[in-house]
C-alpha cells in the first residue's frame, strides 16, 4: 500500500467516526453517466463511501450525498446532468446537510466547473478524473469545514490502487488495464479530459482479478481508451497486451475475458491468434470505425483506411469463428459530403457488422474538429442518422438469424420479471432471453437460439 493509499484510508476511518454517530445510517446515491470507465470509476466511489458508514439507495431525493460522476464525450450528456441537477435544488434546500458533488470527465473543463458554480450554488463538492481516489479525503473536508471542496487536478498523480471497491454485479466487473488516450483523433475530447496513456502494472492487474474471481466474478472486461496500446508507455517490450491477456487466462476460475475498446491502427495478428486459441476470452471485437469515407477518417485523424479496415476485418473474420463485430459510427462529422455518407452506409454493409452504435457528430470546445469549417447543418445530420438507423437495422436483423437454431452458452446476467424471463449473454455478446426455472443470475447455461429480434433473441434452455 503506498502513502496516498493509506493516506485515504485515514479518512476513512476518520468518517466513519463521525457517520457512526448519526442518528440513522446516512444513504449514498452514484448516478452515473458514460461509458464502462466511468461505471467502474462509480464502483470505486461507493467502496470508499460503503467503508465510510454510508448504505447505498438510488433514490437521489431522500440520499444524504449525491454523486454524479460525469460524461462529456457528447453534448446531450452535459445536457441531461443539468437536468438532474436542477431537480436536486428543492431537497437541497430542505436539507442543508445534504451534499450534492460532482465529478469526472466534464468536471475537467473550466467552462463547466465556472457554470455550476455560478448557477447550482448548493453543488458543495467538485472534483475530476485524477483525484477520483480522493474522495475521502474531499468528503472529510466537507463535513468538517462545512466549506465547498472543489479540487479538479489538472494533470494525474501516481495510478493509486488498494482502495475499497464495490460491484454492481457479483458476477461480471470491469478491470482497468490503463487510464487515457494518446490519439487525439480530431472530434474527441477524450485525451484532453482523461490525459496521457498510463498503463497500470501487470502485477495489480492480476492481483485485481483474482481478488474480484475469489470473491465470485465469472466473468471480466478488461478496460481502457485503447486496450491495443496497453504498455507503450512502460520502456519494456515484453509488457504489452497480447502478453497480458495471455497471463489473464490463466487465472483459474475465471471463465470469460472481454476487453474494450481496440483501435483498429494496433489491432495486431498476434491479438487474432491469442483470441483464437483462447476459449475464455469471448469472441466479440468492438472495433471502431467512426466512418467510412477515406477523406473523413484522415480528417478525423484515425490513420486507417476503409480498406485497411476491410482488410482487418476480413482477417479477424477467417480465423476466429462466430466473432461478433461491433462499431461505432460518428455521422455529420464537419464536411461529410453525401458521398462520405453513403461510403459509411456502403461499410456497414460490407463488414455486416453484429450492432452498431451511432451518434449524431458533437462540436467539443477544444478538440481540433471543433474549430474546422464546414460544420454540417443540424437538419442535414439528423436526415443522414435517421437514415444510417434503418440500414442498421436491417444489417444487424439479418446477421443474426444464423444463429437461429443454433446451441449457444450463455452467463445468466438478469431477470425480466414482466416476461418471465432470464436475461443472459454469449460470448459473443448477444443478448438471449429464456425462460427456466433451474438456473438463476451469475450461472453459466445452455440455450436454443429460436428466434432472432434483430437486437436481441429468445431461446429455450437445453
Ligand atoms: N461526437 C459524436 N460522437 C463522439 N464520440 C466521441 N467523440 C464524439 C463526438 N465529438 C463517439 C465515438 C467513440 C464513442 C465512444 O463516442 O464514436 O468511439
Ligand atoms: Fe477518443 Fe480516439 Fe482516444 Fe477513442 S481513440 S478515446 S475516439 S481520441
Amino acid at each position: 500500500m503506498n502513502n496516498f493509499t493509506e493516506e485515504q484510508y485515514k479518512y476513512i476511518e476518520k468518517i466513519k467516526t463521525i457517520t457512526s454517530e448519526y442518528q440513522t445510517i446516512p444513504k449514498c446515491c452514484i448516478v452515473t453517466f458514460g461509458c464502462q470507465m466511468n461505471a467502474k470509476d462509480s464502483e470505486k466511489l461507493l467502496g470508499i463511501l460503503l467503508s465510510c458508514g454510508y448504505e447505498e439507495t438510488d433514490d437521489e431525493e431522500i440520499a444524504d450525498i449525491v454523486i454524479f460522476n460525469t460524461c462529456t464525450v457528447r453534448e446531450n450528456a452535459n445536457q441531461r446532468l443539468y437536468g438532474r441537477i436542477g431537480q436536486l435544488k428543492n431537497s437541497a434546500m430542505k436539507n442543508k446537510n445534504k451534499i450534492i458533488g460532482i465529478c469526472g470527465c466534464m468536471m475537467q473543463e473550466e467552462d463547466e466547473v465556472l457554470n455550476i458554480k455560478k448557477k447550482y450554488p448548493y453543488v458543495k463538492i467538485i472534483f475530476g478524473t485524477y483525484n477520483i481516489h480522493a474522495l475521502a479525503e474531499i468528503l472529510y473536508k466537507a463535513l468538517t469545514t462545512k466549506e465547498k471542496v472543489y479540487e479538479v487536478l489538472k494533470e494525474p498523480i501516481a495510478i493509486v490502487e488498494d482502495l475499497p471497491i464495490e460491484n454492481k454485479f457479483k458476477f461480471k466487473c470491469g478491470i482497468n488495464i490503463m487510464y487515457g488516450c494518446n490519439n487525439f483523433c480530431s472530434y474527441c475530447i477524450v485525451p484532453y479530459v482523461r490525459g496521457r496513456e498510463r498503463s497500470r502494472n501487470e502485477e495489480d492487474i492480476l492481483n485485481e482479478i483474482k481478488f474480484h474471481v475469489k470473491n465470485g466474478v465469472k466473468e471480466i472486461m478488461l478496460l481502457g481508451q485503447n486496450v491495443n496500446s496497453y504498455g507503450n508507455d512502460k520502456n519494456d517490450e515484453n509488457i504489452n497486451f497480447v502478453n497480458l491477456l495471455k497471463k489473464v487466462v490463466k487465472v483459474e476460475e475465471l471463465k470469460r475475458v472481454r476487453f474494450m475498446t481496440s483501435h483498429p491502427k494496433d489491432f495486431s495478428y498476434e491479438l487474432i491468434e491469442v483470441i483464437k486459441e483462447n476459449d475464455k476470452i469471448c469472441k466479440h471485437i468492438h472495433l471502431p470505425i467512426q466512418s467510412g469515407s477515406n477523406d473523413i477518417l484522415k480528417s478525423m485523424n484515425r490513420k486507417y483506411t476503409r480498406e485497411e479496415y476491410l482488410e482487418l476485418v476480413e482477417k479477424i473474420k477467417n480465423n476466429i469463428e462466430d466473432v461478433s463485430i461491433t462499431t461505432d459510427i460518428i455521422v455529420g462529422y464537419p464536411n461529410e459530403t453525401e458521398r462520405d455518407f453513403e461510403d459509411t452506409i456502403d461499410i456497414i454493409k460490407k463488414v455486416e457488422f453484429d450492432s452498431v452504435f451511432t451518434f449524431k457528430y458533437s462540436k467539443r470546445t477544444g478538440t481540433k474538429a471543433a474549430e474546422m469549417a464546414g460544420q454540417v447543418d443540424d437538419s442535414v445530420v439528423t436526415d443522414r442518422f435517421n437514415r444510417l438507423l434503418e440500414v442498421v437495422n436491417e444489417v444487424v436483423g439479418s446477421k443474426s438469424k444464423k444463429y437461429i437454431n443454433k446451441i449457444v452458452e450463455v452467463l445468466v446476467e438478469d431477470i425480466e420479471r414482466e416476461k418471465d424471463m432470464l436475461v443472459s449473454r454469449t460470448g459473443n455478446n448477444y443478448l438471449v432471453y429464456f425462460k427456466s426455472n433451474k438456473y438463476k443470475i451469475g450461472d453459466f447455461a445452455k440455450v436454443k437460439i429460436v428466434k432472432s429480434h434483430g437486437f436481441y433473441f429468445t431461446g429455450e434452455e437445453v
